[in-house]
């Protein structure tokens, strides 16, 4: 692994490798402390836009097995605007050694690991969220064991956590549904490299308008923002589309009795998850965010190649 962009790029051994890895080192952490597994190690941490979870698992990940990482914020370094991505990424390779960017445009992160020496890591472009999605695993073989055939259902927007969580559900094995309004699919682009994986997995892709057809037997229902970070100017426009793809105690109600509710977190409460589900019986949001935590060590070893 010398990169970490998208979740599409591993195999499904090496997913749960990476899974099997992140559930040690939680196991660790929690009876002695993680070993120095990054000590000498800095992560440059290249921000295009704002983050709580990914900022703060990412520095504490580096800390907890004794590295250090550094924050570059928006107006800082410019990326693409004072500098070239291809020169920024040169110059940091030889200071830091591991770099992780969020960024607008996919092709930016991609763009940035072409010309670094270093690891580069992917903490979300508007193409897709694969830190997030290994959380998100994470979370749910940690509810449902190792199992396949689970029922993985999105409900809302066709955005970037919704593509790292089909193809990871895809490499597990897990049936994944998305139910979306018209105008607002999953990348299609992205549904093709997910067709490819089920082919090997025996996954099975719904693609529905119904939110209730959706979360009809589902294990899992995950939700996101109706409006991500760079659409600001549609929120208007999403807030009258989006209402009937609220996850609350109804729609919840219908799917399988012991089913999970996630969320990728920062949630608009009462827009697409109300209250008294984020905070309810089904809701694993905070372990959920917790994860992103164990995850990352496990992408960083292996990364670094120290695990
Ligand atoms: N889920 C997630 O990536 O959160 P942040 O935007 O706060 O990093
Ligand atoms: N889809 C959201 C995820 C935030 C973590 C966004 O891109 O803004």
């Amino acid at each position: 692994m010398n990169h970490f962009l998208a979740i599409s790029d591993l195999s499904s051994g090496e997913v749960q490798d990476l899974l099997d890895l992140a559930i040690k080192l939680k196991e660790e952490y929690f009876k002695k402390g993680n070993p120095p597994l990054f000590k000498g190690k800095v992560l440059g941490m290249i921000f295009q836009k704002p983050s709580l979870r990914t900022r703060v698992s990412f520095d504490m990940a580096m800390r907890h097995c004794g590295g250090d990482a550094l924050y570059l914020s928006p107006n800082e370094i410019g990326l693409g605007k004072r500098e070239s991505i291809a020169d920024i990424s040169r110059v940091l390779s030889g200071y830091v050694q591991a770099l992780m960017a969020r960024v607008f445009d996919h092709e930016h992160v991609l763009e940035l690991a072409k010309w670094s020496s270093i690891p580069v890591v992917n903490g979300l472009s508007d193409y897709n969220h694969p830190c997030q999605g290994m959380a998100d695993a994470l979370t749910i073989q940690e509810k449902f064991g190792k199992a396949k055939g689970l029922n993985v259902t999105f409900v809302g927007d066709g955005n970037n956590v919704a593509v790292s969580l089909m193809h990871v559900s895809a490499k597990l094995g897990w049936n994944f549904t998305i139910g979306n309004p018209e105008g607002y699919d999953i990348n299609p682009k992205a549904v093709e490299i997910a067709q490819n994986i089920a082919k090997e997995t025996g996954s099975k892709l719904n693609f529905v308008r119904d939110p209730h057809e959706a979360v009809k037997g589902a294990h899992v229902i995950y939700t996101d923002t109706w409006t991500s970070m760079g659409q600001e100017e549609e929120t208007a426009k999403r807030e009258k589309v989006f209402p009937p793809y609220q996850v609350n105690a109804g729609l919840v109600s219908e799917a399988d009795k012991d089913v999970i509710v996630m969320h990728c977190l920062p949630a608009h409460r009462n827009h697409e998850l109300t209250d008294d589900v984020a905070d309810g019986p089904h809701s694993v949001i905070f372990p959920q965010a917790h994860n992103r935590l164990h995850a990352q060590k496990a992408i960083l070893a292996r990364l670094f190649g120290v695990a």
